[in-house]
């Protein structure tokens, strides 16, 4: 029976260590520091380790006779944690520094995308403002320009014309908004068409896709406010139609991994790419990340079936080929509900109320919780991502918002209409 430790604090790692610990081959879960969520799960243990110091974890681990490390978000695995926990033979899944450049460095990212030939929006990469200016002279607007490194889901700007444009370079590149990231920059042709995230399990050459999902980045009805870490998701996506999920593993996943391992840096763990799908149904990189999305992990954690630890350490092992998967084919759609000024804002501390009514069949995993004596009050920033599934998306919708009208804490803020575009 494996002993699991889920590294990270957010939704995402609430619904991983949920479906951990309903495994067969589960005896215990660890989450480190974990959420009132995770705190109040059966079979779960929050854990206060601070997560940066990898010396830290691997005591832990060597303590409890942990089985089984599953990384959550991306900061520790750009940082290496996954080579400090392998190197001393704990089993741990995700990619290594050297992998996780792939969401750590969008000018690595782009230049891979490049030397593989895999579908991407053509680009410049710039360190200086004058040269950033003389390439933007030459382009069509709107314009994407992007800071290079890891910027919590903010380092994207849509530049509607080339005085905003130039703005934001000099932003990024001088006046260092968004420090270290922004010291390197990619503008890019922007992409017209629907995103969805494609997800898949991955060790070297060997992967199994997750199901289909799509979320909804902007924070404000029909997909309009700014840019945010997600604020609701749903699978399967309609808009990955057969042809779609065909062309996304042969043109995208296949090279993406081979050109790693040709690149001496097999991936194993979550590769996640952001996709713009076109008018023609041919898909294009956006973005890749090197974990699970979040809050895409809530619906696609409610419908998977198969032992989540099997599958993990098949890939640590190279098993992965091995491996079948198994969803509930039914549809699951997962609201975010979030301080009020999220993504700015820094209002918590507010009691949570209606946990405890929310209808059958609803699933509330916590994102920034933390318990007060009795009490779940919020900690900030995207609080919770309340899912359902149903036998089609309407249906998930309507019993997911039942599960959001249940709860309050007088300063929430949802989006009303998540699903819309699968729903017409
Ligand atoms: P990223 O963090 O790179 O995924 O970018 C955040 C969001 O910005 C994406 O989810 C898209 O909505 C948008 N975006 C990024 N790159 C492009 C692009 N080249 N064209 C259009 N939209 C983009
Ligand atoms: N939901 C998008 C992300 O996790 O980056």
């Amino acid at each position: 029976m494996n002993r699991v430790l889920v590294i990270g604090s957010g939704g995402r790692e609430h619904a991983l260590a949920w479906r951990l610990s309903q495994s067969t081959t589960v005896a215990h879960t660890f989450v480190a520091p974990g959420n009132a969520g995770t705190a109040l799960e059966p079979g779960i243990e929050n854990v206060v380790l601070d997560v940066a110091d990898f010396q830290a974890v691997i005591q832990f681990c060597q303590l409890q006779n942990v089985t089984l490390v599953v990384v959550g978000p991306e900061q520790p695995l750009v940082d290496g944690m996954v080579d400090a926990l392998l190197a001393v033979g704990i089993p741990c899944f995700g990619p290594n520094a050297a992998a996780a450049q792939l969401e750590g460095s969008k000018a690595f990212a782009k230049a891979f995308l490049a030397k593989h030939k895999i579908p991407t929006a053509a680009y410049g990469e710039f360190n200086d403002v004058a040269s950033a200016k003389t390439y933007l002279q030459g382009q069509s607007f709107p314009i994407v320009i992007k800071a290079d490194g890891l910027a919590a889901g903010k380092g994207v700007i849509i530049a509607e014309d080339l005085a905003q444009a130039e703005a934001t370079v000099e932003d990024m590149l001088e006046a260092n908004a968004f420090g270290d990231a922004g010291s390197r920059i990619i503008i890019e042709e922007f992409l017209v068409g629907e995103e969805a995230s494609f997800i898949v399990m991955a060790a070297g050459e060997d992967f199994i896709p997750m199901a289909t999902s799509q979320d909804h980045k902007a924070r404000d009805n029909g997909d309009l406010g700014p840019n945010t870490g997600g604020m609701g998701a749903y699978t399967p996506a309609p808009v990955v139609t057969d042809s779609v999920h065909q062309k996304a593993i042969e043109q995208v996943i296949k090279p993406t991994l081979a050109g790693m391992k040709a690149d001496g840096m097999p991936f194993t763990g979550f590769l996640y790419a952001g996709l713009m799908i076109d008018d023609e149904g041919q898909p294009k990189v956006l973005e890749f990340n090197v974990r699970f999305g979040d809050p895409e992990t809530q619906p696609i954690m409610s419908r998977l079936q198969s032992n989540l630890d099997q599958l993990c350490l098949a890939a640590v092992h190279g098993d992965l080929a091995q491996q079948d998967i198994a969803w509930d084919p039914r549809f699951a759609l997962g609201v975010v509900m979030a301080e009020k000024g999220y993504p700015l804002g820094n209002d918590k501390g507010n009691a949570i109320a209606g946990l405890d009514v929310v209808p059958a069949g609803v699933k509330v995993f916590h994102a920034g919780t933390a318990t007060q004596g009795d009490a779940v009050v919020t900690a900030g920033g995207r609080v919770l991502c309340v899912c359902a599934l149903d036998e089609d998306l309407k249906a998930a919708q309507q019993k997911a918002y039942e599960g959001v009208q249940a709860i309050t804490w007088g300063s929430e803020y949802f989006r009303t209409d998540i699903g819309f575009k699968a729903i017409k």
